[in-house]
């Protein structure tokens, strides 16, 4: 939520800025805006609501001076509709200090009545919480005349979630960033150094990173980079190499990233694999904080997570319980956090999170750990909150995804629950190493049958282009196939803007059955009809209540299954695999679904309405 980005190097801010906000534009992308310190001391803003492109275009015509020393800032309106006005940078009262903003100050109406009392003569230009920040660091260093302190001395009065980026004409050469549950990281450079809400912000330009942690502030020059707590002492920090090269955040000729990262959903699973299967086994060295002891100990495995997320953490609630034998629930992290769940150092709190900086799940994780609680953290995004707040992290290695709408990422974060499934029953002697074996061997054999299933990409789009002005869609599974009805009606739903709703197949009797009526498209997960306890007849008998209703029947079932065929409209294939991984192959036909009605409808697939990728508010 909020993309940000700061440099000081050789005058190119603006390219280096605009390169980093047109990889961050998934973060927000309600408007744009950058400051810039020009050779000569000037300060430089230019604002613009809408896409990042509107900026740009404006940018072209005034041509603005470049600089050694910038802010960009691209922006998911919080406080204030999307208007230029509201966009950032904002400045301090006498023009010379910008700030750019991602989170929300809490108590910013008292701090604005504050800054009254004190400044009556204040005007505000925007409604935003982010220019009382500014408005407060401006006055700051008008007394302290020093960056750092005049940040310092206003971030211990906000409450909130707020990562916070300051320039001043007259500290060219300078940029201050600080953070409170919200994301910032450092890109090292030879010259240059950068700041970044990810890493995604600079890596054209470099791969050595910098984390910085909760209540931290960082000042950047060209040649040096500190790092200290609010009250300015210094702190240690930890260096990183970015795993992956820019042109994995590249278009790279794809209609849409969209596209582009369901193509690379195999590599997504093949990545997250590697190095962590030998001989049959599993081994995740990575999770020595969470050793045998701990995990023969615990006595729940507690998922948290968000909107597609969570229905990843569904199938591993399923998995693990299957192997080993241990009680799991999935919570929905907003829900969670405002309970009074029953959690002790006996409970194992598993986070799932692609961006590592949801809030809502950094929030419960908080939480959990507040109340005794393990934890472990399976998160895409090196650097990111979540998992330096938790004790172990596993990474899905997915790559960077930029279409807001999450694809690969969904797929890893199953490959690597089922991992830590495997490892936590193999660990606590529920399975042994031959199942251990055949297991991963399936896990394994994933990439090479989801690529068949993608291939099958053209007819899928064909049923879109038909479906183009259908106005609701339901989506049913049973068992695993359960979490994948949901996400396919979240995937429609998000890009697509039509009506559509996942539910158990079994739950349609007691209820939602009353929405079919002739003609209504309905999408089935329908299990394999191979295994003692297939729920295949079940799911068929499901299908016949509805389409003696009228319902049109859009199957996906494993391939040679001929017993849907006098029951479904269409049938889209998948190759054979067992209850718990079917699931990973079953998805990616909804995802191609979703997308392709959404290009036909003419809507932009990797930047739907009203929505950001990392949302960094709760
Ligand atoms: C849907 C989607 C969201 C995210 C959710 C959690 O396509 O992308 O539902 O899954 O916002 O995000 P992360 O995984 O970053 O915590």
């Amino acid at each position: 939520m909020c993309g940000i980005v700061g440099y000081v190097g050789a005058d190119q801010s603006v390219e280096v800025l605009l390169g980093g906000l047109r990889r961050l534009e998934y973060r927000g992308y309600d408007s744009a805006g950058l400051a810039v310190i020009d050779p000569h001391g000037d300060l430089h803003t230019r604002k613009r609501a809408g896409k990042l492109q509107v900026l740009i275009d404006d940018l072209d015509e005034s041509n603005l001076q470049n600089g050694s020393t910038g802010i960009g800032h691209t922006r998911w309106a919080t406080h204030g509709g999307p208007n230029d006005e509201n966009a950032h940078p904002h400045l301090g009262d006498d023009g010379k200090l910008a700030l750019i903003h991602n989170g929300i100050i809490e108590n910013f109406s008292e701090l604005k009545a504050e800054l009254l009392a004190e400044h009556p003569e204040t005007v505000f230009a925007s409604e935003t919480d982010s220019e009382v920040a500014a408005l407060l660091v401006g006055y700051q260093y008008q007394q302290t005349h020093d960056l750092s302190l005049a940040l310092r001395n206003v971030v211990g009065r906000l409450h909130g979630a707020f990562t916070l980026l300051v320039l001043h004409e007259d500290e060219p050469g300078v940029v201050v960033g600080a953070r409170r549950n919200s994301p910032l990281v450092i890109g090292l450079g030879d010259g240059e150094n950068f700041l970044g809400s990810d890493v995604a912000a600079f890596v054209e330009y470099t791969h050595r990173a910098m984390e910085i942690g909760q209540d931290q502030v960082v000042t950047i020059r060209k040649d040096s980079v500190t790092v200290t707590d609010f009250d300015g002492v210094p702190v240690e920090t930890r260096e990183f190499e970015v795993a992956w090269d820019a042109s994995a955040a590249e278009k790279g000729g794809w209609s849409s990233f969209m596209a582009k990262e369901i193509s690379e959903q195999p590599a997504a699973i093949a990545n997250t694999l590697i190095g962590r299967i030998s001989d049959g086994a599993v081994k995740l060295p990575e999770l020595d904080a969470l050793g045998p002891d701990i995990l023969t100990d615990i006595t729940r495995v507690v998922f948290l997570g968000c909107g597609t997320a969570a229905y990843a953490a569904m199938l591993g609630q399923y998995a693990i319980e299957k192997w080993a034998h241990i009680p799991v629930t999935v919570e929905l992290s907003h829900e969670f956090r405002y309970r009074d769940p029953v959690i002790d150092n006996r409970t194992l709190v598993v986070s799932i999170s692609q961006s590592g900086e949801t809030m809502d799940t950094l929030m419960a994780v908080k939480y959990a750990k507040e109340l005794g609680a393990r934890t472990l953290s399976i998160c895409n995004t090196q650097g990111s909150t979540i998992p330096r707040e938790s004790d172990a992290v596993l990474y899905t290695h997915a790559g960077p995804e930029v279409a807001v709408a999450s694809t690969k990422a969904f797929v890893a974060q199953i490959a690597a629950i089922y991992l830590f499934g495997l490892h936590l029953a193999s660990v606590r002697g529920e399975l042994d190493a031959a199942a251990v074996a055949g297991l991963t061997a399936e896990l394994a054999a994933l990439p090479a049958q989801l690529e068949t299933v993608i291939e099958q990409k053209d007819s899928i789009s064909q049923l879109a282009g038909w479906m183009v002005d259908t106005r609701s869609v339901i989506f049913l599974g049973r068992h695993a196939g359960y979490p994948i009805a949901l996400e396919g009606a979240l995937k429609l739903k998000e890009l697509a803007y039509i009506h559509a709703e996942g539910f158990a197949a079994g739950e349609l009797k007691h209820g939602p059955i009353a929405l079919i009526e002739p003609g209504q498209p309905v999408f089935v997960v329908v299990p394999s009809p191979r295994g003692e306890n297939s729920l295949h007849p079940k799911v068929i008998s499901n299908i016949q209540e509805i389409r003696a209703r009228g319902a049109r029947i859009l199957a996906i079932a494993e391939e040679g299954d001929v017993s849907v065929l006098p029951f479904a409209d269409t049938v889209i294939r998948i190759p054979l695999a067992s209850t718990l991984f079917e699931p990973v192959l079953a998805v990616a036909p909804l995802q191609i679904f979703a997308m392709e009605l959404a290009a036909a409808k003419g809507l932009d697939v990797d930047q739907p309405r009203n929505l950001a990728k990392s949302v960094t508010v709760e």
